[in-house]
């Protein structure tokens, strides 16, 4: 079943040069880019984006990070694409994602963990439409 997943090179990776490094996993697991653009976001994007968290302790912090510097949006799509780029990630808690993973091999911290991708089919789509409307 193919799927489509939106994907961040959050602004921690983006300013430590890791787009490269992450679109080579992306391409090399054989996910297809449908799109896929260097932007700042506003709050109001990222409020939308990040909607669940609202409330949360860590959210000013996400919100103000998430909207500090640019970042790369990813449309991928393919075989189980989501779940294929969750496992590329790693858990959210870099320190607990394993070596060989993006957050594993290239993080510490969990409010800095580079990436970012969509975590059911459904947010897959309604996360696509909000980076990239007319996909
Ligand atoms: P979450 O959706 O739980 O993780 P994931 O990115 O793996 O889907 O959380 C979204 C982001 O919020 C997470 O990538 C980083 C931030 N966050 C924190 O800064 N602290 C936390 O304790 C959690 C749970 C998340
Ligand atoms: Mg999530």
């Amino acid at each position: 079943m193919s799927e489509r997943t939106l994907i961040l090179i959050k602004p921690d990776g983006v300013a430590r040069g890791l787009v490269g490094e992450v679109v080579r996993r992306i391409e090399g697991k054989g996910l297809q880019l449908v799109a896929m653009e260097l932007r700042t976001i506003d709050h109001a994007t990222a409020a939308e984006h990040y909607a669940e968290h609202e409330g949360r302790p860590y959210y000013e912090d996400l919100m103000s990070f998430i909207t500090g510097g640019p970042l790369v949006a990813i449309v991928a799509e393919g075989d189980r694409a989501i779940e294929a780029f969750r496992q590329l990630a790693g858990s959210t808690d870099p320190v607990a994602a394993p070596t060989g993973s993006i957050r594993g091999d290239f993080a510490t911290a969990t409010n800095r963990n580079i990436v970012h991708g969509s975590d059911s089919p459904e947010n897959g789509i309604r996360e696509a439409k909000i980076f990239f409307p007319n996909l």
